[in-house]
């Protein structure tokens, strides 16, 4: 197969490119503009596998480029993974219009390429934040979806939706959604992981950046929450494992085994971790004790989420091969490799 991943230089993307890479013979090529990202990780992709992957700068939103510079230079596509989006929730509260220009543009003209070129499998990147507050959990594909709470959840479920409507139009083509949980950890060898351009959001970055002293405020946002430590529950999937995941979709499509033109899977462990049991996780793989402060709730998180993700068990075969250990592991040596980068004892590539 010939596959083309969006986002190919982001954090899932990466992964995904390097498990396509290292377990299966598909051609993989990039479309990403480095507006969260770094050219450096097409050098980390190759220090683990190997390969050097072709990658085309240009965004998404420039319809006009993406079809004269990429689609009508790389020829019989057999699928396209699209990770590229912006996903910082507090941005999109902020800056709502640039989330949807950006969210959902890149996503109409990737599909005005679809159809225009003939391309015949599509992995859209969703997110259980489609889902909101639900009492009852785990959460399945049936769950009802409700309006979320900040721009870049209704980006993620109005993609949905688009998708949905487009598949309905064409009988050759198949697409999925893939709902995240939460993607945690690094590649376990510790040479590719997690980035974003300025100070973390999510929770594992902002664990080990502040552990190794990078940031000095790691605060958890509430501990009134009716759990059973008063934190958040969240469903923390490793990323290698959802990386995976994308592979098996996109065979499923092409084996015709997809019952219908569109579908959505959860993709998360399956079990709930508060947050103060995913900084003692960190602490016991590191040996490193955290300083942290408990502060208010932080707008917009849900008490609690995770996953029943039998459905891409059954039908996409996924198994799940890492612990939260191994996530903790994997991102405490990624961020030990990022030390030795800033400090010059490793050469920074790029
Ligand atoms: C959210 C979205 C998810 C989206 C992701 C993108 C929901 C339910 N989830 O994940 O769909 O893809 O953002 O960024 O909307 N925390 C702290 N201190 C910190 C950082 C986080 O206590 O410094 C806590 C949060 O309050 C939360 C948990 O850690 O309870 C996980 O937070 P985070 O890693 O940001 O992910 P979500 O908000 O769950």
């Amino acid at each position: 197969m010939k596959i083309v991943v969006t986002g190919g230089a982001g954090y899932i993307g990466s992964h995904t490119i390097i498990d396509i890479l290292e377990r299966t013979d598909h051609e993989v090529v990039s479309i990403d503009n480095f507006s969260n990202s770094n050219e450096d990780t097409f050098d980390r992709i190759e220090e683990i596998t190997g390969k050097r992957v072709k990658n085309y700068n240009i965004d998404l939103t420039a319809y006009k480029t993406l079809k004269e510079e990429f689609f009508e230079k790389e020829n019989d596509i057999d699928g396209i993974i699209h990770f590229a989006a912006l996903k910082a929730v507090g941005e999109s509260v902020e800056k709502p219009v640039k989330y949807y220009q950006n969210n959902l543009n890149g996503l109409i003209n990737l599909l005005k390429c679809v159809q225009k070129f003939d391309v015949p499998s599509f992995i859209f990147s969703s997110s259980c934040t489609v889902y909101g507050n639900v009492k009852v959990q785990p959460v399945t594909e049936d769950t009802p979806t409700q309006t979320p709470e900040s721009p870049y959840g209704y980006t993620k479920l109005v993609g949905e939706k688009i998708l949905s409507d487009f598949s309905k139009t064409k009988a050759a083509f198949h697409a999925l959604s893939l709902r995240y949980f939460n993607p945690v950890g690094a590649h376990m060898s510790g040479l590719n992981g997690e980035l974003p351009k300025g100070r973390p959001n999510n929770l594992v970055p902002v664990v080990t950046q502040s552990a190794s002293g990078w940031i000095d405020d790691l605060c958890v946002h509430g501990t009134d929450y009716e759990t059973r430590d008063g934190t958040p529950i969240r469903d923390y999937i490793h990323v290698s494992d959802i990386a995976h995941a994308h592979v098996l979709a996109l065979e499923y499509l092409q084996s015709g085994k997809a019952a219908a033109n569109y579908d959505v899977f959860n993709l998360g462990s399956g079990t709930g971790v508060t947050v103060l049991e995913v900084i003692q996780a960190f602490e016991e793989v590191s040996e490193i004790k955290l300083n942290y402060t408990v502060g208010p709730r932080r707008d917009g998180d849900v008490e609690i989420i995770y996953a029943n993700n039998q459905k891409a068990k059954d039908l996409l075969h996924w198994e799940i091969n890492h612990s939260i250990e191994d996530a903790m592991r994997s991102a405490w040596k990624w961020q030990q490799y990022l030390n030795e980068v800033k400090s010059g004892d490793k050469v920074h590539h790029g």
